[in-house]
């Protein structure tokens, strides 16, 4: 295809456009941000025993992970009002992130947590309390006093600088309490705390033998599968038909190639679209623009990040083509290009109200809220409770921690995430291992919007089972289109 070459542009130049289109259509609205003293009033009285529960909405609304759907419902012989300590130490999983709990553990964003229940508040060496906290000193953390505050931080503390919206179930936090007590240089046992009831010393026992079986409730994550043999029969098939058609398709036909349209690109693969476009995976920016700029000399405000790796490359080259780009994710041709409206693009429409001539331009294919945003959005630390990433992660990172995303996401919140064809779930978990910015790159670090966007809320092992105010408008699930059943 001589003539597509011929009017084929500058990458550089699509690259503009598009941060003109980011520009218009910035305004991605998403769900209120949360907003804690909203969070409480909603709070029920804990209803007990929705473990279960839990459990099936993992096992029916979770599509993947036959290993995610084990969850093993808790002794069903055990008496009301039992201590369970295993499960307060998976509780404090929640914690992790900012508390450690052991002898002589550091203090993270929150004071080392050892010796706490029955000893003074704001009593851990080296840290600096909140006034509001630091001012309760002369009091002990009795499990009362415990009880209240994790239920409700910010209410029984009211200026602390603990970001936790709370534990709701009282069981829970018995639990929690329970296990704390342990970490102590003469650990307490539940009954001498009060906690447990009658017949509860018992329940100890039994409940502890569970743990085992619990941990290995992990999520398991998946790259998406290569194509089917079949799958690229076919592929080599259409592709067979195409190059056959190509002596017959003028400028005009090949352009207007309903190949380019809903329904025929939705089932497009890349070897059809390369057939004709081989040239956006070949092109390399120009070394002196037409001006005589260098592009040496001209370089962009992201290259001179951290995670821009080699020379300036083209837009195509850095989704589909850079090693860190095969390494996460598979974004395919149609992923960004899902297909124009040829009803937006006729001449002189008046009802597109912007003054545009709607001159034919496949350029619209491409919706950049749909697309970009969900890579390049901000990090929505208000929602975390983590204050900009950049200086909040110097408190939770370290030579063993190195990634601080991970004190959250590794075990305690939205661990069945990525499974869709295309990001590679596995791949990203493994490249994530050894930095955050693996994580923040396409959650915060390379931000071309000043909004995020609202991710869907899959299902995930430990999840509370009300829905957080935020998340209400969410979806549960990753769009159809894109979800990976991994069976
Ligand atoms: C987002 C970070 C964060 C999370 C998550 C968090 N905390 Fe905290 N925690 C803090 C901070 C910060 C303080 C210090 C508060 C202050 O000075 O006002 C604190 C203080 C405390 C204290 C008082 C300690 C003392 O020395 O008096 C306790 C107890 C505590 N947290 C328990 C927990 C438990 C249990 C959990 C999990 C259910 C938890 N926290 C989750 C940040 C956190
Ligand atoms: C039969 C050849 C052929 C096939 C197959 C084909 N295209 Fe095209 N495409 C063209 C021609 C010709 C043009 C017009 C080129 C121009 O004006 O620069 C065009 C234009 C485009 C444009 C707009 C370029 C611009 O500068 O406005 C995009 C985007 C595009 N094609 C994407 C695709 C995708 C994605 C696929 C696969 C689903 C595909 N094309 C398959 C021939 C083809
Ligand atoms: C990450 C999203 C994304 C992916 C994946 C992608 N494109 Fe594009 N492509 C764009 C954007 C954005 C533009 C610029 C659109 C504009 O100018 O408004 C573009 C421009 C183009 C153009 C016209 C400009 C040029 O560089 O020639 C063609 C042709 C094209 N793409 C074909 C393809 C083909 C073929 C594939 C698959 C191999 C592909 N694209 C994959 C986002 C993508
Ligand atoms: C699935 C995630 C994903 C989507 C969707 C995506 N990007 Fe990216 N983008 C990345 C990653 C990852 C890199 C870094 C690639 C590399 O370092 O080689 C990147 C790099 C870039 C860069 C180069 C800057 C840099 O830091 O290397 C620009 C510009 C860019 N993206 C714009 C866009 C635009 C515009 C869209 C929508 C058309 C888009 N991206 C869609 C993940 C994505
Ligand atoms: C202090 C704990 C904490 C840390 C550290 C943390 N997060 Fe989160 N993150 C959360 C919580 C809590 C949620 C909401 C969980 C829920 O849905 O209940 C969340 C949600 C998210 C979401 C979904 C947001 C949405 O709009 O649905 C993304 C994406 C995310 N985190 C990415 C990251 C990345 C990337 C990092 C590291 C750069 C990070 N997080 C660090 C606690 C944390
Ligand atoms: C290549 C880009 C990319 C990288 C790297 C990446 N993410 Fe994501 N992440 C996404 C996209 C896109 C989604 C939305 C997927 C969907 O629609 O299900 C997402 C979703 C999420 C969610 C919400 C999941 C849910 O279903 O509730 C969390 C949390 C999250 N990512 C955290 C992380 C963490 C932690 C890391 C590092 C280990 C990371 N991400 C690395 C692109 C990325």
């Amino acid at each position: 295809m001589r003539t597509v070459a011929k009017f084929a542009i500058a990458c550089v130049a699509a690259i503009a456009a598009i941060f003109a289109i980011s520009a218009l259509t910035g305004f991605f609205t998403h769900g209120p941000i949360p907003n804690e003293a909203a969070q409480l009033q909603i709070e029920q009285p804990s209803t007990e025993a929705t473990e279960p529960e839990q459990a099936k909405a993992v096992a029916t609304t979770q599509p993947v992970q036959p290993a995610d759907t084990t969850v093993h419902p808790p002794k069903q012989d055990a008496p009301a009002g039992a201590i369970n300590i295993a499960a307060g130490k998976k509780l404090f999983r929640k914690c992790k992130a900012c508390h450690s709990a052991t002898k002589d553990g550091k203090n993270k964003a929150g004071p080392n947590l050892w010796n706490t229940v029955n000893h003074p508040i704001a009593s851990s060496e080296g840290f600096k309390y909140s006034p509001a906290m630091a001012g309760l000193n002369s009091e002990t953390w009795t499990p009362e006093k415990l009880d209240a505050f994790l239920l409700s931080p910010k209410g029984v503390v009211k200026k602390t600088k603990m970001s936790f919206a709370g534990i709701k179930k009282q069981a829970d936090r018995n639990n929690l309490i329970a296990w704390l007590a342990q970490q102590a240089d003469e650990p307490i046992s539940p009954e001498a705390l009060g906690l447990a009831t009658a017949g509860g010393g018992a329940a100890v026992a039994a409940a502890e033998g569970q743990t085992e079986e619990e941990e290995e409730q992990t999520v398991v994550y998946r790259d998406p599968p290569p194509a089917t043999q079949a799958e690229l029969t076919e592929i080599a098939r259409r592709v067979g038909e195409l190059e056959k058609s190509l002596p017959d398709l003028d400028y005009e036909r090949a352009r207007w190639h309903p190949i380019h349209f809903k329904p025929a690109i939705s089932k497009a693969s890349d070897a059809e679209c390369l057939t004709c476009h081989a040239k956006v995976l070949e092109r390399k920016p120009l070394d002196v623009a037409p001006a005589g700029i260098k592009a040496k000399d001209a370089l962009a405000w992201y290259q001179t990040l951290d995670t821009y790796h080699g020379d300036q490359q083209t837009f195509h080259y850095r989704h589909i083509e850079s090693p860190f780009a095969k390494q996460v994710m598979n974004l395919k041709c149609n992923f960004c290009h899902q297909g124009n409206d040829p009803r937006e693009e006729s001449p002189g429409d008046v009802t597109r109200g912007d003054g545009q001539d709607g001159a034919f331009a496949l350029r619209k294919m491409v919706n950049p809220t749909q697309t970009c945003l969900r890579c390049h959005g901000q990090y929505d630390y208000e929602l975390m409770g983590t204050g900009p990433w950049p200086e909040y992660r110097t408190d939770v990172e370290d030579e063993e921690t190195p990634n601080g995303c991970l004190s959250c996401h590794g075990e305690a919140f939205r661990t069945n995430r990525h499974a869709v064809t295309y990001l590679k779930a596995a791949s990203i978990e493994e490249a994530a291992k050894t930095s955050s910015d693996t994580c923040y790159g396409c959650h915060g670090g390379r931000a071309w919007y000043r909004n995020t966007y609202p991710y869907p809320r899959n299902p995930f092992p430990g999840m509370d089972e009300e829905i957080p105010v935020w998340a209400k408008d969410r979806p549960t699930q990753s769009e159809e289109q894109y979800r990976l059943s991994t069976k």
